[in-house]
């Protein structure tokens, strides 16, 4: 809709780098749900890409990481996985503080100093060249740091004046009475499932009880576990005790190990699932992720769906090709997809090439994403980006909330767990705002900021990466 990100972002500047940056750009003339209600947009000023790198370059795992070369929490199963986390977190500070420092040069009329530009440009391909290989990693680490602290006053007192300036609060629109109502997504058989649900990992015993009792309390209706996070039995004893009817709840549950993954197995496993849950149905059942006998179990599961004890059938962590054999093979075709959805990674694959939300929608797939919030599995974390805390302070929303809406809007399920009753609250009140096409731009081009690899035709170059690779 709007024109180019940056060229109207100059067009709006008022006041330099301490100046507000906010433009009302409501457009009435527009139509459609979605724009008809657009929010005014509120663009990264330098001050903002400076306080995002510093964030970044402050993480205390990274310093960690450099000396002694480890994941130093450990909370990483797949070594490539952290080693391409601490990479993109590095990333993320090295292309902020270029964002900081190039968009501070063009909008102040300054002219920009080169050097300081191509050496976090240099830092950065060196970063790319090391990708995965641990030891060079390292030294680039090491390098980088050098390079990226040479910036840092000059940083920090461009966050400082940012600190300062007054962060306008936008202008509250409230949704058609429709938008809120839009709680529930019909899936391709015409079941209906809620578009919020709680997730449960490590939400065990008698507070994973109450935790989803409370939920249920505060009007959650869909539920995700999994025969591997141990707690189906939690689960049935909570909807026990919240005395609700079993028609209002959409139980979401999983087949998690290799040994349950075949012809046979795969029945026998539901029955006992059931007997945990305490119901006789199950709302979603999927394949936790590709297994060795999945044809199989899928057979069984195929065969639960005809009797309705399973009413609808899904998989996790399947990238797209992996979804396209898997429908080449089966009859009923999966209606659910769960992978991990984040701002940084919208989907499952390592090199992402493809819209898989927008992809799924196309092929009728409703994806439910998982650890809109959390890092797992990678390492920069979602909830403390400077760049959604904004938009959150503009929404007079949370951090959480605008993650959260972010993934709606993009047709998806959000799935948020926590043990918190206050969070659980929280993270169940996102259908009373929306974020507007200027926003999701912009958070939809945050994975650039990270990203390794060949920038995706999808994403929308918003911080005109080209013309700055000039500077
Ligand atoms: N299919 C798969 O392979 C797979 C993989 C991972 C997850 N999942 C499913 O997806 C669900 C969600 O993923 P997840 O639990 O890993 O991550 P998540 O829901 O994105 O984040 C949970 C973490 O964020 C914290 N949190 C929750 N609400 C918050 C808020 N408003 N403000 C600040 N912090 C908040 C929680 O802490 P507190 O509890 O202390 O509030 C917890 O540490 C899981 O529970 C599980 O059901 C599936």
């Amino acid at each position: 809709m709007a024109g180019d990100f940056f060229g109207w972002l100059s067009l709006a500047l008022p006041t330099g780098v301490g100046g507000c940056w906010c433009v009302d750009r409501l457009e009435s003339d527009r139509t459609d749900l979605m724009d008809q209600y657009v929010m005014p947009g509120c663009e990264p000023s330098p001050g903002d890409f400076a306080e995002a790198a510093l964030k970044a370059r402050g993480d205390h795992r990274l310093e960690a990481y450099i000396r002694g070369g480890k994941d130093p929490e450990e909370t990483h199963f797949d070594e490539l996985d952290w080693l391409i986390g601490f990479s993109e977190l590095w990333l993320y500070a090295l292309r902020n503080a270029r964002l900081a420092l190039s968009t501070a040069a063009t909008t102040t009329a300054t002219a920009p100093s080169a050097s300081p530009l191509s050496s976090l440009r240099r830092a950065e391909r060196q970063l790319l060249a090391a990708h995965g290989r641990e030891e060079r990693q390292r030294r680039a680490f090491q390098d980088a740091r050098i390079t990226f602290d040479q910036h840092a006053a000059e940083l920090r007192a461009m966050a400082e004046v940012n600190a300062t300036r007054e962060v306008l609060a936008s202008k509250h629109i409230p949704l058609p009475a429709e938008a809120q109502l839009n709680r529930s997504v019909r899936l391709s058989n015409g079941l209906d499932m809620p578009r919020l649900g709680l997730g449960t990992t490590m939400l065990n015993g008698e507070k994973g009880k109450e935790a989803i009792l409370e939920a249920f309390r505060l009007g959650y209706r869909l539920v995700d576990t999994a025969q591997s996070y141990g707690n189906e039995a939690e689960l049935g004893s909570a909807w026990r005790s919240s005395g609700l009817p079993r028609h209002q709840l959409f139980l979401v549950t999983k087949l998690s190990e290799d040994e349950g993954c075949r012809r046979k197995r795969a029945k026998a496993l539901v029955r006992q699932q059931l007997k945990l849950m305490q119901t006789n149905y199950i709302d979603q059942y999927m394949l936790h992720g590709p297994c060795p006998g999945m044809y199989g179990a899928w057979k069984d599961l195929e065969e639960l769906y005809d009797e309705g004890v399973v009413r609808s059938l899904g998989v996790s962590n399947f990238n797209l090709e992996e979804l396209k054999r898997f429908n080449s093979h089966v009859r009923v075709k999966p209606h659910v997809v769960q992978n991990k959805f984040s701002i940084y990674h919208r989907g499952w694959a390592p090199v992402q090439t493809q819209d898989v939300a927008q992809k799924l929608l196309s092929w009728g797939v409703v994806l439910m994403g998982y650890c809109n919030l959390d890092a797992y599995p990678h390492v920069l974390q979602p909830l403390e980006d400077v760049h959604v805390k904004k938009i959150a302070q503009k929404h007079h929303r949370t951090v959480a909330q605008v993650l959260l809406r972010h993934a709606l809007q993009h047709g998806t399920v959000v799935i948020p767990k926590s043990e918190r009753a206050e969070r659980l609250r929280e993270n169940a009140d996102i259908f009373s705002f929306q974020l507007s096409a200027e926003e999701m731009r912009l958070l939809d081009a945050l994975p650039l900021l990270a990203y390794h690899f060949k920038k995706p035709k999808y994403i929308e170059d918003v911080f005109r990466w080209n013309s700055k690779e000039e500077l």
